[in-house]
């Protein structure tokens, strides 16, 4: 198996995610920054001993294809997007993924600037979330957040079993599937809420996290629906690494969620019955408070396709490279400042 990259680690207490969309003819820039991120990130965390610096990247399904001649991994595709009766989770733009983790943001914040001064001109940032850990691994909701994560450091263990793809796709062993989500939560519906209301919208106890007896568990509970139980008895798993994120003077209170898994489409049965209903229930209560405003699927390959990347695809040698050096602008800030995303803009592939 391939080594993964550092999926499997324990969560940090600091985080950032950039999104990108890469521009027409930035795929070789985009192609020498994979080859030169494992150095830029030794490079930084050397520095910083004890930092624990780490930088998983994905690649969406498209950017795939501009980038790489050669095999795909078998499931990869493009984040489906849910349209349910009550609640929508759009699919968003997002060609490259860099999930930046780090024990203090310092450190983070240096592997960002760098991917990003190597993007300029290449590819768009369309999204950038600050993730931190807030107290006791809770949400910005309050609960604590990660609890039922399948546990293991190693690729045999519940956690690599559940997050790290297997043998069945020989050429991407070690690799993994990310959906990642920006769910921005209506805090004062939220707080109106009695917290014996609130626990049985998670189907936790908010103060010890203790899980709510099977007979008391509401149906449209969030953990009665991410319980995906398969016929012989086996619980479907994914590994979770989500991060709060906020920002005082926009109002926004929310969480990044980040599912990692063997193949996709556990990801996926989970969002279809929180979003499409269980049968059980319409749809999951938490999405009553919590709007998905972004949706990306990504394939995170291990760390050694870095090292020795195939060759591009044979249609785009002849693309007109642009980059660093066609010194081309970036797209202007929006007035507020902000990217223009994490509001509640419906993408129209919903
Ligand atoms: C607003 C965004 C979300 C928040 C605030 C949130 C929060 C939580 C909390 C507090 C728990 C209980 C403790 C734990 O085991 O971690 C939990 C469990 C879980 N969540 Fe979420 N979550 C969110 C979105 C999602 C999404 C989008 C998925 C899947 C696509 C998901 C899948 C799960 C799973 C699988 C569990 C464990 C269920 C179990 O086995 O008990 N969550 N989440």
């Amino acid at each position: 198996m391939g080594q993964p990259q550092p999926i499997l680690e324990p969560l940090t207490p600091a985080a950032h995610f950039l999104v990108a969309t890469i521009e027409p003819g930035g795929e070789a820039a985009v192609r020498d920054l994979l080859a030169e991120l494992a150095g830029l990130r030794r490079a930084i965390g050397f520095r910083l001993p004890g930092a624990g610096l780490g930088c998983i990247t994905g690649i969406g399904s498209a950017a795939w294809d501009r980038l790489f001649g050669g095999p795909r991994p078998a499931e990869l595709h493009d984040f489906p997007g849910y349209d349910g009766p009550l609640h929508q989770a759009p699919a968003t733009p997002g060609d490259l993924l860099f999930h930046i983790r780090a024990q203090a943001h310092d450190a983070c914040f240096e592997l960002a600037m760098a991917i990003g001064d190597r993007l300029a001109g290449a590819a768009t940032i369309v999204d950038e979330t600050v993730g931190f850990r807030y107290f006791e691994q809770r949400d910005l909701l309050g609960f604590v957040d990660g609890t039922e994560n399948p546990e293991g450091a190693l690729p045999d263990s519940p956690a690599g079993a559940a997050a790290l793809v297997g043998a069945g796709d020989p050429d991407f062993t070690g690799g993994s599937y990310v959906i990642v989500q920006k769910y921005l939560h209506d805090l004062p519906a939220w707080r109106a809420l009695p917290v014996q209301e609130q626990e049985r919208v998670i189907g936790r106890t908010k103060l010890e996290d203790f899980e709510f007896a099977e007979a008391d568990k509401p149906a449209d509970s969030h953990i009665a629906v991410n319980q995906v139980i398969e016929p012989d008895g086996t619980e479907r798993e994914i590994l979770r690494a989500n991060m709060p994120f906020g920002s005082i003077r926009d109002g926004e209170f929310g969480t990044y969620f980040v599912g990692y898994s063997a193949t996709p489409r556990t990801t996926e049965i989970m969002l279809e019955r929180m979003f499409l209903g269980t049968g059980e229930a319409t749809h999951d209560r938490i999405l009553d408070f919590s709007t998905a405003v972004t949706g990306t699927l990504f394939f995170v390959p291990p760390q050694d396709f870095f090292d020795d990347l195939p060759a591009p695809p044979v249609a785009d040698t002849a693309a007109e490279p642009v980059g660093k050096a066609a010194a081309q602008p970036g797209p202007a800030p929006s007035a507020d400042g902000s990217l223009g995303i994490g509001t509640l803009k419906r993408s129209s592939t919903v």
